[in-house]
């Protein structure tokens, strides 16, 4: 049984007002196949008897048992690492630190939880406790529209897929292990609440949704109407307290769906947060809200070892394709297109760097580092191997040796800005005030007269006007602290 057009359109813009989620015309099959095995279970045998029970009273129970068809769940633990390293070591700390008084809960949204892997992941970090930093009462709240997958969430028991990502040291600590399966410790569980929660058609923020710390709102809107995306990111900015931070998908950039928050780096990753905090924040508490890795490392025209033009071309397409795996959110594909030529004796230096970016991305240091030092050995004047490293050493908090590779990437490349940029941030936080002022200076000047300084790959809605309005306000700040 085929959807005729008209058919066809009626379901689509039905389920886009309802839930967000667009179906196009790419996707006809996959939207008829899941409404014939609802008609099936309904009793229905034509496609307008069943649109006629979905706009009648009794069509928003059936319009749940369709959405539990037709979202996608997928989602493991600990998914895109980098974010989970940024909230632990940077965001949490920096939040309880601004905390008006130690009593208040820390208040943290999972919208669009599915089985409850992101928010348990969430609370698992919390569960582990933050060195140096006092734990303080936290609300979680998980919300999603699949009924089933929010079920799952509850039962809180999941496959070798789902814990792919955990670490040893939390997969042996808060999970029991029955057959292929992994049971989630009950002190975890109940650190979640789950409750069902519509984002698109369901109006927020009512009292108890609103002024959270933290939301994170991944791989959701990736499904929706672009008009539907840019009204439920607005709704999550209302959510939110102000300072509070949004997480949003590894390949989800805000640049054209909102301009209410800023968009800043915090441990390697980028996060929108909502207006700055009201207190200025003591020099120590600041430097955990540091714009981190701000680049690429990419040049523009990748300048390719030993390869001919023709390699050189295939070279670039190949980037460019593992690129489009990266903006739809599948790191994992991009690297596996990407690895089996690591092994080619002549691998050329741009394909190193994207790896070495996406293991960066993940939360693969050690990884990251092992490609950069490669790349650095073949091509000893790679800038983009020294800067790449120099990241890594500044996520692993060794600021020495990271001042050393931007300052080695400057000597190759005296106009590149980010280094420059970074090391203002570098030296601001070591108390070296006065080339920390020049060295912002520098990367603003840079911005201005020279627009090969800047390349926005990686930058990810990061644009040069904001890195330059950023470093205004880095050298107002440490004008008026000297
Ligand atoms: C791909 S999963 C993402 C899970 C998790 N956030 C992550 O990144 O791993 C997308 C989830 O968004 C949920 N979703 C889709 N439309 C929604 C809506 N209108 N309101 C709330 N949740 C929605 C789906 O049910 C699904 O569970």
């Amino acid at each position: 049984m085929e959807l005729s057009e008209q058919e066809y359109h009626h379901f689509r813009d039905l389920i886009a007002e309802r839930a967000g989620l667009y179906f196009d015309p790419a996707k006809q099959d996959l939207l008829t196949s899941n409404l014939l095995k609802r008609m099936e279970d309904c009793g229905l045998s034509t496609f307008t008897d069943y649109f006629q029970l979905l706009c009648s009273p009794a069509g928003t129970k059936e319009f749940d048992h369709l959405l539990n068809l037709i979202t996608i769940p997928e989602t493991y633990f600990f998914r895109d690492q980098a974010q989970f390293m940024a909230l632990k070591r940077f965001v949490i700390p920096e939040l309880l630190k601004r905390k008006s008084h130690p009593a208040l809960p820390l208040r943290i949204w999972s919208a669009g939880c599915s089985t409850g892997e992101e928010p348990y992941t969430i609370a698992m970090i919390l569960a582990e406790g933050i060195p140096g930093v006092v734990s303080s009462p936290t609300h979680i709240l998980a919300t999603d529209v699949n009924h089933a997958a929010l079920e799952g969430a509850r039962r809180g028991i999941y496959g070798a897929r789902s814990v792919r990502d955990v670490p040893e040291e939390y997969l042996n600590r808060f999970f029991t292990q029955k057959g292929g399966e992994y049971h989630l410790d009950e002190s975890i569980k109940q650190m979640v609440e789950f409750r069902h929660f519509n984002l698109v058609s369901e109006s927020y923020p009512p009292l108890e949704i609103s002024g959270w710390d933290i939301i994170f709102c991944r791989n959701v809107t990736i499904y929706f109407k672009p008009e539907s995306t840019r009204r439920v990111i607005h709704n999550l900015y209302k959510s939110l307290k102000e300072g509070g931070y949004l997480f949003a998908g590894f390949s989800e950039s805000l640049r054209y769906v909102s301009n209410e928050f800023d968009t800043v780096q915090v441990g390697g990753v980028f996060l929108y947060q909502k207006g700055a905090p009201q207190k200025r924040q003591p020099r120590k508490a600041r430097q955990t809200r540091r714009l981190r890795r701000l680049t690429s490392p990419l040049e523009r025209k990748p300048r390719i070892r030993s390869v001919s033009g023709k390699e050189a071309k295939e070279t670039q397409k190949l980037c460019s394709r593992a690129k489009e795996f990266l903006e739809i959110g599948q790191p994992e594909k991009a690297s596996e297109l990407l690895t089996p030529y690591l092994d080619k004796s002549t691998a050329p230096e741009s394909v190193f760097l994207l790896l070495a970016e996406i293991a960066l991305n993940q939360g693969e240091l050690e990884k990251a580092a092992q490609l950069c030092r490669k790349i650095i050995r073949h091509q000893p004047l790679s800038h983009g191997g020294h800067f790449l490293l120099g990241i890594v050493y500044w996520s692993w908090e060794d600021e020495r040796r990271a001042i050393e590779a931007f300052e080695k990437v400057l000597s190759l490349k005296p106009e590149h800005a980010l280094a420059r940029f970074n090391l203002g941030d570098l030296y601001s936080q070591a108390g070296q005030l006065a080339k920390a002022k020049l060295e912002y200076t520098n990367a603003m000047r840079l911005l201005k007269e020279v627009p090969d300084s800047f390349d926005e790959w990686f930058a990810g809605g990061f644009s040069p006007a904001l890195l330059i309005d950023t470093c205004l306000s880095r050298l107002r700040t440490l004008d008026s602290e000297q």
